[in-house]
């Protein structure tokens, strides 16, 4: 799959520009705060509807405009398809495919699969269990429609069991265990079930991930991803219940898959705590490529790789092995970024595959073709 055409209007600090890419490599120039990162966002929102950096949707609207509008061409197996993606404010947003709007956006979620990496992919390794879920469920919410509306279903009964919880606690409802239990019925059956398709996916995902690791480096730390969650504890649904007066002092739910972590180790030790820089580089390169593996073979499509500013800090000869790992790991779409590219240009070059390049100035888009 790749994308052949893109037209941004008013999004982030482009007005409006019409792209043409090539089906194989592109690779996108320009000074700090020119808007190269902006692009492979655009990109990003027409894959999973929604911007990889903001939450808000109002801050993706150039200053002072009332929407932003971004349509994208794509080819997938010999066939084109029209994605656009639109936001005014004060609206909800708006995804149409061929031009007709989707009833529920969580629809196109896996369609159009992309995989980003970005220096701040490292907060996956370094900050708390969140960042890992939110991770693991992204790849897992694209390969599996199905787990995507359980997960959104789980995350709904768990926001209302809070509400009610927090309600008792301030003596705004009288207590109904009978209305509890009306969230935990379903509660403990989707805790099961997701609990399961995480440990069977991460099983999955794991030797994805030590093939990728071991080609990037030539390490002999034994690497490890470990998944942990209470659902491993002995009769879960008896030590649900018994939680409950715990739930009430906590005013939320204690227990459960959303407290799911995944356990980065090296050898004995983390490798948050005693991976070097190099290692934890690695470590989420290796991530990112073994999501792209799963995303593949799931999809049955090329997932679309974008690589913003990934050669920063690291030298000619790494800068070499990476870009023959990321091509030996995927013949599809790429887009490089690299505010200064005559470092990474020659390496590119001996890949042989078709190059467009592109200089980015303020928002403006040259291409040298
Ligand atoms: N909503 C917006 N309206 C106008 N400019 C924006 C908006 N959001 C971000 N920008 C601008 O985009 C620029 C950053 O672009 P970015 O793609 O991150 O640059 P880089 O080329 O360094 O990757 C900044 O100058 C920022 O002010
Ligand atoms: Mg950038």
């Amino acid at each position: 799959m790749y994308i052949e055409k893109l037209n941004v209007l008013n999004f982030k600090n482009y007005s409006s520009e019409e792209i043409s890419f090539s089906p194989e490599i592109n690779l996108v120039t320009g000074l700090n705060g020119s808007g190269k990162t902006n692009l492979l966002d655009a990109i990003h929102c027409l894959s999973l509807g929604k911007s990889a950096f903001s939450t808000q949707e109002q801050h993706l609207i150039l200053t002072n405009q009332p929407f932003l509008s971004v349509l994208g061409f794509f080819q997938k197996t010999g066939k084109s398809y029209e994605v656009r993606y639109d936001y005014q404010k004060g609206s909800k947003k708006v995804i149409l495919l061929d031009g007709k709007a989707y009833d529920r956006l969580s629809d196109h979620i896996g369609r159009f699969p992309v995989v980003l990496i970005h220096p701040d992919d490292q907060k996956i390794i370094r900050e708390g269990s969140e960042e890992r879920r939110k991770f693991f469920d992204q790849l897992f919410c694209q390969i599996d429609h199905h787990y995507l509306t359980q997960l959104m279903h789980y995350m709904h009964l768990l926001k209302q069991r809070n509400a009610l919880l927090k309600e008792w606690k301030e003596g705004i409802t009288k207590k109904d265990f009978i209305l509890l239990d009306t969230y935990d019925t379903p509660l403990l059956r989707l805790n099961e079930e997701l609990h399961n398709k995480r440990k069977q996916y991460t099983a999955h995902f794991l030797t994805y991930f030590l093939l990728q690791y071991k080609k990037l480096t030539e390490d002999k730390e034994q690497m490890n991803i470990t998944y942990h969650s209470d659902l491993f504890k002995p009769d879960f649904s008896g030590l649900f219940k018994k939680n409950r007066e715990r739930d009430q002092i906590m005013e939320r739910t204690t227990l459960g898959i959303h407290k799911d972590d995944f356990l980065f180790t090296l050898g004995e030790q983390t490798v948050k705590h005693y991976g070097s820089q190099g290692q934890q580089k690695s470590f989420v390169i290796a991530l990112k490529l073994a999501q792209l593996e799963m995303m593949r073979e799931f999809s049955k499509t090329e997932p679309i790789l974008l690589l913003d500013d990934i050669f920063d800090k690291l030298d000619d000869e790494r800068i070499h092995h990476l870009v023959h790992n990321i091509a030996g790991t995927t013949s599809g779409q790429i887009f490089i970024t690299d505010a200064r590219p005559e470092r990474s240009m020659e390496i590119i070059r001996l890949l042989k595959r078709e190059i467009r390049i592109f200089h980015i100035n303020k928002g403006t888009v040259v291409s040298d073709q």
